[in-house]
């Protein structure tokens, strides 16, 4: 007949031993391992300091774990709005985003011929229009874009739109980190134009098409 408290130990033996296992896969192996060794040389009693201090490592690791995701997550939040943003509410009425980090949410802006459309950028940073203001420039067909973002780089008077300028259908104002602006145009007979933020620096990486079907 066994005692019943050795069958108590042995059902806290078995409990604490499942419940280390499983804390332990949670963290490195070299811990794993460490945990495995005191338990297998301790009895009953040292195991649960043993238990305690195995926790208290998992505890730690969890906290690096939580860290890491909410950076993670804090990295997630700040690239999905700009994605989620660039879809098109409708054909012809556009919204697009443009960042801190010099980024439109689109690459291709598509809308049907003969009809309205109208472009709604949004600022979704933070930073002065200063330091990263933005707009959204639809060249004209046959326009050249690195030249017209060369002359813009002297135009910041006129917010970066070369004064006397025949190569723009249309643009929106410049605006800084939260800021959003909407123009209205008609579409222009099909084809494909380029579009740019002619923000000194910018339309390298901020430039697309805007095409008409
Ligand atoms: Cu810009």
């Amino acid at each position: 007949m066994v005692r019943p408290r050795i069958l108590q130990q042995i059902v806290i033996h078995k409990y604490l031993s499942k419940l280390v296992l499983k804390l332990a896969i949670k963290i490195r192996i070299q811990y794993l391992r460490i945990v495995i060794k005191i338990l297998v040389k301790m009895n009953i009693y040292s195991k649960l300091i043993a238990f305690v201090f195995a926790l208290a490592i998992v505890s730690c690791g969890d906290g690096k774990k939580e860290k890491k995701e909410e950076k993670f997550q804090y990295e997630q939040e700040a690239a999905a709005p700009a994605k989620a943003a660039s879809e098109q509410k409708s054909q012809n009425d556009v919204l697009i985003t443009a960042d801190d980090m010099m980024k439109f949410s689109t690459k291709e802006i598509r809308v049907k011929s003969g009809e309205k459309v109208t472009i709604t950028l949004k600022h979704t940073g933070k930073l002065d229009v200063k330091v990263m203001g933005h707009n959204l420039v639809i060249l004209k067909k046959g326009a050249d874009l690195i030249a017209f973002a060369t002359a813009a780089v002297d135009a910041a008077d006129n917010e970066y739109i070369p004064e006397g300028t025949d190569d723009v259908l249309a643009h929106t104002e410049l605006i800084g980190g939260g800021e959003t602006t909407t123009i209205e145009f008609e579409a222009p007979e099909p084809g494909t134009y380029d579009f740019l933020c002619s923000f000194p620096g910018h339309f390298a990486a901020m430039q697309g098409k805007f095409i008409v079907e």
